[in-house]
């Protein structure tokens, strides 16, 4: 009987191993949460992710890519990473200001002339700390990812600030954008990316800011007629991830996942360079938005009107790292 006891006893302990088996042997799960389309840098840095973590790391890890908000939207997914729903997301540096006032920065207006200048500042001392500006809210920056440069799309034509005066913008969730928008008399509305589309096709919204490529891949062109070349803010992304779930990771795991995410990272800002113009190209050609080029005396205008923002600022932002970036413009010439 004691036997036979054993015997049951064993086969139970044996069928709950075998039942937790599959959990234990399982992949990593690595869900990957964005808003935009997969045809843009960030869908496609995603992408490269995923496939070169099942390159190199195998049945070890397994990313997941949720692109179009389908997962999360902007608001929610810093949240659900502290609760663990999901692992990795690249939000816009303009969507932090809940976890931390530095990266503000970049929202200022006319900072940087170009991404060669904001490659300078993020590869330099001051850049790489602030990627470590969300660390005390429990999150790792792990690096950041370009977009580009930001244009104006509008129901009319935008050549002056005085022509935005009195328009509805949607903009991202940050202070300074709404700054920036009222210092043109207009009134700046944050809502999620998603929303977008939809508010402006049903003329909810007058105009938005972004890049060529979010402008082409969300079909913003095709209900804006003016898209006015401001080149006038920056568009970048900081790719996060939880200090919980990566310092729990196998060192192996972590650092196969680091070198990794450096290359896709290089490849989505390959493709940044590349989709701001040939993405501009495209919605040229389609006919349905106008391309206003600006004068470098009305472009003048804009900046004399936008940047008395920077010193609005600059006591959350810190004149040190404004000068620094700022200065990253002059260090390329
Ligand atoms: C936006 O909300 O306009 C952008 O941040 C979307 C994105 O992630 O590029």
């Amino acid at each position: 009987m004691f036997g036979k006891l054993t015997t049951t006893l064993t086969a139970i302990g044996l069928s709950a191993l075998l039942l937790a088996a599959p959990a234990l042997a399982g992949p990593i799960v690595i869900k990957f949460s964005h808003v935009v389309a997969e045809n843009t840098p960030k869908g496609q840095m995603a992408n490269k992710f995923r496939d070169l973590v099942k390159e190199r790391l195998g049945d070890k890890v397994l990313v997941e890519v949720y692109p179009n908000s389908q997962l999360f939207g902007d608001n929610k997914v810093l949240e659900a990473m502290l609760l663990g729903d999901v692992q990795m997301a690249a939000p816009s540096l303009s969507k932090f200001s809940r976890y931390t006032r530095k990266l503000q920065l970049y929202d200022l207006p006319f900072l940087f002339e170009n991404m060669d200048a904001v490659d300078r500042f993020q590869h330099g001392p001051y850049g790489q700390k602030l990627l470590q500006s969300v660390s005390s809210k429990g999150l790792i920056g792990l690096g950041y990812l370009h977009n580009g440069l930001k244009q104006l799309s509008a129901s009319k034509p935008l050549r002056v600030p005085a022509d935005a005066r009195g328009l509805k913008f949607r903009i991202m969730s940050s202070d300074v954008l709404a700054a920036q928008f009222k210092a043109l008399g207009a009134t700046p509305l944050k809502k999620p990316f998603s929303e977008v589309f939809t508010l402006l096709q049903t003329r909810a919204i007058d105009g938005q800011e972004n890049t060529w490529s979010n402008i082409y891949s969300k079909k913003f062109y095709e209900v804006q007629p003016y898209i006015t070349e401001s080149n006038h803010g920056l568009l970048d992304y900081m790719v996060v991830t939880s200090a919980e779930f990566w310092n729990g990771l196998p060192a192996d795991v972590r650092s196969g996942l680091e070198s990794a995410l450096r290359e896709a990272i290089a490849f989505g800002n390959q493709v940044a360079a590349d989709k701001a113009k040939s993405d501009k190209q495209k919605i040229i050609d389609s006919r349905r938005s106008e391309i206003i080029e600006l004068t470098p005396a009305e472009r003048a205008q804009w900046v004399e009107v936008m940047k008395p923002v920077w010193k609005q600022f600059e006591g959350e932002i810190g004149k040190e790292l404004i000068d620094a970036a700022y200065g990253a413009n002059q260090a390329g010439k």
